[in-house]
């Protein structure tokens, strides 16, 4: 493993690069309960750097979401587009991928595309000059000499955030400083696919009809059908359910922090009884700290309130296990679990309930098959439309981000007259 996939070296582990001591230099402040930390990753009541999902509330997230609803409509027109990309055409972006990615990748690239911001890339630090020996924090100070922005993955935990306290160490002795956006941080956090989610679910539980119509909305026929007589919009007083690679999955562990802010939701955990597989005791101290009803299942026919999960969830947030993370120790474990019990199959998808979307962050694996592609077309999948929406938040995000939400708000009032 590289060495830089570890967390910081601790003082009985000493640092050998330069990179280890950079990390260890920030460990200090990396290692501060999330509320400590959020004020310092804002400026003036606004996000400035995007590091982990604790740092969006429920208002921010609503509001978020109406600046991603604004964006997408008004980019059906011309003139809205041309408005749009007129925005922030004065500023520059680096996107800094050294983990692979699509979905990511090119939506935030799109998502610059949509507001006017011109992107560069490095996607394999083989082809920069950390080959010759540059550190990471050496390479994203370069970047901010050129571009006002840098959205970064990597296969590092904590990266992102020590270079989101690297960014304000400049800014406070007054030399060029950016923001820096967690486009995904080892198995720690991926906050944008967080937020991406949720305005999934945001889109999906107001039961808006084709083109956001309140007038075709599916809501009252629903509420007629059996076991939906209680259906509320929103994502509070819901059940949320999570399958498969749950202890290795960064999009879990982001959504479920996110999901443990609305009210009254529970959160079911379903994976293979699996040391890698099954919840971390971070997250399961983080949920109880919060008084979130969560439940920690092997199976879609556990029961709940009486009956099978997979008959009782108002979503499922589907996984892909991620096997190139498996230890020999991992893989030998795992040769006496029936994994086909953490597929969807058509037979399963007519148990939910009529509603209820399945999502997943992608990519599936098509050698696992845990969403075959026969669901693709069941009106529940929202997989590929929660890929689409991606863009949409994250332009959001970068408008809020650098303070340009407001104008697209009055244009969308003054244009469209909501
Ligand atoms: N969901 C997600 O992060 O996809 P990519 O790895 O393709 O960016």
């Amino acid at each position: 493993m590289n060495a830089l996939m570890q967390p910081p070296a601790s003082e009985s582990n000493v640092p050998r690069t330069q990179d280890e001591r950079d990390l260890l230099h920030y460990a200090g402040r990396l290692e501060r309960p999330t509320k400590v930390k959020t004020p310092e990753l804002e400026r003036s009541g606004r996000l400035r750097h995007v590091i982990f999902s604790g740092q969006f509330s429920v208002e921010l997230l609503e509001e978020l979401g109406g600046v991603a609803d604004a964006i997408r409509l008004i980019s059906k027109h011309r003139a809205g587009q041309d408005f749009l990309i007129n925005l922030l055409h004065h500023k520059r972006a680096m996107l800094y991928f050294t983990q692979p990615s699509t979905r990511t990748f090119l939506s935030f690239m799109a998502a610059c595309q949509i507001l006017g911001i011109t992107c560069n890339e490095v996607r394999d630090a083989s082809t920069s000059s950390e080959t010759k020996g540059e550190t990471r924090f050496d390479s994203i100070r370069m970047f901010s000499s050129y571009f006002d922005l840098i959205v970064m993955r990597s296969p590092l935990a904590r990266l992102a955030e020590s270079c989101a306290y690297l960014m304000n160490d400049l800014e406070r002795s007054g030399s060029r400083s950016v923001p820096i956006i967690n486009a995904g941080s080892g198995a720690d956090e991926h906050p944008t696919q967080a937020l991406l989610d949720i305005y999934t679910l945001q889109r999906t539980f107001s039961f808006a009809g084709p083109n956001d119509s309140a007038h075709t909305s599916r809501f009252e026929d629903l509420r007629r059908l059996p076991g939906c007589e209680n259906l509320t919009k929103g994502l509070d007083g819901k059940t949320y359910a999570f399958c498969g690679d749950i202890g290795r999955g960064r999009t879990v562990r982001s959504l479920a922090m996110l999901l443990a802010n609305y009210e009254n939701v529970r959160l079911v955990f379903i994976a293979p009884d699996h040391p890698s597989l099954v919840m971390r005791e971070d997250l399961r101290q983080r949920l109880e700290a919060r008084n979130v009803r969560f439940y920690e299942f092997d199976s879609f026919e556990q029961q709940l309130d009486g009956r099978p999960v997979i008959e009782q969830l108002d979503a499922l947030y589907m996984t892909r296990i991620q096997k190139e993370h498996d230890t020999a120790a991992d893989s030998e474990h795992s040769a006496a679990i029936d994994f086909s019990r953490y597929c969807l199959s058509p037979e399963l998808v007519g148990r939910m309930k009529p509603y209820a979307p399945i999502l997943h962050p992608f990519p599936r694996d098509q050698h696992f098959g845990e969403i075959p592609p026969e669901i693709d077309d069941d009106p529940r999948a929202m997989y590929f439309r929660q890929a689409r929406n991606g863009m949409w938040v994250r332009a959001a995000l970068l408008a809020h981000v650098f303070d340009v939400d407001g104008q697209i708000m009055r244009y969308f009032h003054g244009n469209f007259g909501v």
